[in-house]
């Protein structure tokens, strides 16, 4: 794409604001300049639409209504807060760098793009989002929406998910912004997205790019933005040991850097296909001495759970002991009573479990 193609759309940020101002939704997010809630709003808005986000977002707030009050919080809490979400590491990060800011940065939010994008857990898109919305820095902010637009209105046919698209559509989307009014630009690319320039079924005969719109112009609308080859997904069959004893269970923290760090699920066994019975699984001590003290009531699963990169098959055994005997758990577990385990952090594969066949609660 040349400048020259582009000049060829110099009103294209005009039309794009006009669309905004009639057509965008009222979110919460948009009504504020207080950059740490723009971030929380980025985060959660880059795993979730908008309408799952949102209950997300409005507990945040309210439970922590300003940087320091997320600084201060107890991680566990955090990840509690954000169960259901997806992509724990985010809010680990985010959590993470919300201390660094109020213990070595007096608690001052960085101000510029440059500045925002040291944080970890900030990258491109989220330091140029905020960086706009909070303090209208002309910056262009590329997510996934503002590809498919500028794909199908340009005709951009590079491959989104190679390294040349970013800095291709980056560059494209910071000609097209207008320096003065970059965080109306930015919401309104985001929202075009979203709302009008869909995945699947774009609203083409009512756009206001109808008649410039190359995917419109050449029916190339399900083609454009060009994704190449899909994420490799691998199969994990995890095998869940649920120890019962006097109504409390057995569980820990998941310390290891893998899926769902710092949340908690029960002693695990990972085979490497479906195991055909509990033998397979039954090769480490704990295990065999718990199937000897006590009685499997119960099984369930395999419940299929999908993750960005991971199909998880998990089974469950339910083994209850007898309340008088003594048995041993590993060190890193402990027992845990209904209350308790309601306010741990769990993976929503954990939580389903667990409400369907122990507690009532979500
Ligand atoms: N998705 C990502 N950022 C967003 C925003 N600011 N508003 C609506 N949807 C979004």
């Amino acid at each position: 794409m040349s400048s020259k193609d582009v000049a060829g759309f110099r009103d294209y940020s005009t039309k794009l604001i006009k669309w905004y101002h009639r057509h965008h939704r009222d979110l919460p997010w948009r009504r504020t300049n207080d950059p740490y809630k723009i971030w929380l709003s980025e985060i959660i808005l880059q795993q979730t639409r908008v309408v799952q986000g949102m209950p997300y977002y409005l507990r945040f707030v309210e439970q922590y209504p300003t940087l320091q009050d997320l600084a201060a919080a107890d991680e566990k809490e955090v990840l509690r807060l954000w169960q259901g979400l997806g992509y724990y590491s985010r809010a680990r990060n985010m959590h993470q760098t919300a201390r660094l800011i109020v213990e070595e940065q007096g608690g001052q939010f960085p101000t510029s793009y440059s500045e925002l994008l040291k944080l970890k857990g900030i990258g491109a898109y989220t330091a140029a989002a905020i960086a706009s919305f909070a303090y209208n820095e002309a910056v262009a902010a590329v997510d996934g929406n503002v590809y498919r637009v500028l794909a199908r209105i340009f005709g951009v046919e590079t491959d989104i998910t190679s390294s040349a698209a970013k800095k291709e559509f980056t560059a494209l989307a910071q000609q097209l912004l207008p320096p003065d009014d970059a965080a109306t630009f930015n919401q309104a690319m985001i929202e075009f997205g979203a709302i009008q320039c869909q995945p699947v079924a774009p609203d083409c005969l009512l756009c206001p790019f109808n008649d410039v719109c190359y995917a419109f112009q050449h029916g190339a609308q399900a083609r454009l933005p060009v994704k190449g080859k899909k994420n490799k997904v691998r199969d994990r069959y995890l095998n869940y040991f649920v120890v019962e004893k006097d109504g409390q269970l057995a569980m820990r923290e998941r310390t290891t850097k893998d899926v769902w760090q710092g949340m908690y699920d029960f002693y695990l066994v990972e085979s490497p296909q479906e195991p055909a019975d509990l033998d397979d699984l039954v090769s480490d001590h704990v295990l065999a001495h718990w199937l000897e003290m006590g009685e499997v009531v119960r099984t369930a699963g395999p419940y299929v759970h999908l993750l960005s990169h991971q199909r998880i098959y998990a089974r469950f055994w339910h083994i209850r002991m007898s309340p008088e005997r003594s048995i041993l758990l590993p060190d890193e577990m402990s027992f845990y009573d209904a209350d308790e385990i309601e306010q741990l952090p769990k993976p929503v594969l954990i939580n389903s479990y667990l409400t369907e066949n122990f507690f009532n609660f979500m």
